[in-house]
């Protein structure tokens, strides 16, 4: 396999087989840490970390001179010139022109993938924002690897802030295409987004159900918190828990009793009805994924503080519970209070070995994106990888993506950065943005198609109309609203719901 030249901005930047690969080169750098020293030898490695980082920051650095590379870093933006409004465009092409790799750690979600497109060397994403955090999730997995022997078929409950850690998003994504079962557990102000859930959907075809849907003796079986349970749509696996309306499960058993359990079921099912209620009890799980707070990611002091009194704690109590007798228990690391230190001694607890792996990890990776390295890949690898090519609209209108804090919408940025989405859906009319995979729900919509001379046919339609939905992804002409298209000359063609 060769990576040479290579970015890792979103961890779907590597294929199930490339990221087995890089694992078996990450166990030969961890045989031999002190011997690597010539693979990178004349190489340099920019550092840009403009967040706080202790681990991610001192294991890229480690690993590069580990392998006989140097390291330049800028770690302040007050320090750089992005602080004079510099683009980090600009920045890109200028550091691009110093350095053969770029690690950037920088608060806006997508500025990763901006400098991935100008830096002209490659570039890895060591945490945008509240997106993604890939060489994290590398770690992760390469942990759940040494200690399980595999990556398939995981079942794995992610727990505390769900919605701004970007480790766990990165994260999930990576065990979608491995055939994981999730349990997200957060309370309210927590939960995964709504953009990643829709990732999930139309990209690795996952469904989820609230677990309040279930009743209060079927969700004690299934953990101790109020829940959201993800299960692979395919490869076909027996489903355990049913799904929203329109998804068929597989349980056999009686309709009523699955109604006791608050299960709206017209479904079919395929289990006893007894094996039922013991799957939902004996739920174990392979990996406790935990989260600490990201109170730096919340609009204010309060709203952190008042999340942070009820924040879940894990602790040798809750590790108690049967479903958790041979669960590794993982977190990023730093920890705050959500990880009580009397599990670090618990052969079960995996965090300081995720950090250490951290160094290994990165010596692979920079060896191969540098091509100072090549390992084959696998054949089995990627059979459960289920990529979509979806088209790109890149459109003129006045349509931004709705994340304020998505490289597209600042300031500096605005100049150069033109909106760019993929469609990933058309009923309803579902855009996703490059940058930072947040969703959009455009209203109104016209075709391209509609000059041929006349311009009474410059019409506008619903984005959920029958009419927008045969508009071929080349012609599609998306609006912000109705002002936008009237001002763009066009008309409400009768496709418009008044
Ligand atoms: C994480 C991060 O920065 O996203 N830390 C890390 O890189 N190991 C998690 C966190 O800060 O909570």
């Amino acid at each position: 396999m060769n990576l040479a030249n290579r970015n890792l901005v979103t961890i779907d930047d590597l294929s199930n087989g490339e990221i087995e690969a890089l694992f078996s080169l990450a166990d030969e750098m961890a045989d031999s840490p002190r011997t690597q020293s010539g693979v990178c030898q004349g190489q340099i490695m920019a550092s840009l970390f403009f967040e706080p980082s202790t681990r991610t920051r001192l294991s890229f650095e480690t690993a590069m001179l580990r392998l006989g590379g140097r390291v330049i870093t800028a770690v302040d933006i007050g320090a750089t010139s992005l602080a004079k409004g510099e683009s980090i465009a600009d920045m890109a092409k200028v550091v691009g022109s110093y350095a053969d790799i770029i690690v950037i750690r920088h608060p806006w979600e997508g500025a990763a993938k901006v400098v991935a497109d100008y830096a002209g060397v490659p570039v890895i994403n060591a945490g945008d924002g509240s997106h993604e955090h890939p060489t994290q999730t590398l770690c992760d997995l390469y942990t759940i690897r040494k200690k399980r022997q595999t990556l398939r078929g995981l079942r794995i409950a992610l727990w505390g802030d769900l919605k701004h850690g970007r480790t766990v998003h990165s994260l999930i994504y990576a065990l979608a295409r491995f055939g994981a079962t999730m349990l997200f557990s957060a309370r309210a102000g927590l939960e995964m987004p709504e953009h990643v859930l829709g990732k999930l959907t139309t990209e690795y075809g996952y469904r989820s159900i609230e677990v309040n849907a279930l009743g209060e003796e079927a969700k004690r079986g299934l953990f101790p918190l109020d829940a959201m349970y993800v299960t692979p749509d395919r490869p076909h696996q027996p489903a355990m828990f049913p799904d929203i309306p329109g998804f068929s499960i597989q349980i056999k058993g009686d309709i009523e009793t699955l109604k006791k359990h608050g299960i709206n079921a017209s479904l079919h099912y395929n289990i006893s009805e007894n094996e039922f209620e013991i799957r939902l009890k004996k739920s174990e799980i392979d990996t406790l994924y935990v989260m600490r707070l990201q109170k730096e990611r919340r609009a204010s002091t309060e709203e952190a503080q008042e999340l942070k009194r009820n924040y879940p704690v894990v602790d040798k109590r809750l590790l108690k519970g049967k479903e958790f007798k041979k669960t590794l228990v993982m977190h990023p690391l730093p920890r705050v209070d959500e990880l009580a230190h009397d599990v670090d001694d618990d052969p079960r607890s995996m965090y300081f070995k995720q950090a250490a792996y951290g160094v290994p990890v990165r010596m692979a990776l920079l060896g191969l994106l540098l091509g100072a390295r090549e390992v084959p890949i696998p054949e089995k690898g990627d059979s459960s990888v289920r990529k979509v090519d979806y088209p790109v609209y890149a459109g003129d209108s006045k349509v931004k993506c709705p994340n304020t804090n998505c490289v597209s919408n600042q300031e500096t940025e605005v100049r150069y950065i033109k909106p760019e989405f993929k469609i990933v859906s058309r009923e309803p009319m579902t855009l996703r943005c490059v940058y930072c995979d947040h969703e959009l729900h455009p209203q109104y919509v016209a075709s391209s198609d509609w000059h041929e001379g006349k311009l009474e046919n410059k019409k506008y339609h619903s984005a959920d109309s029958y009419f927008a939905r045969k508009i071929k992804p080349g012609n599609l002409i998306i609006f912000a609203s109705e002002n936008d298209a009237q001002g763009h000359h066009f008309r409400p063609s009768s496709y418009v719901k008044q």
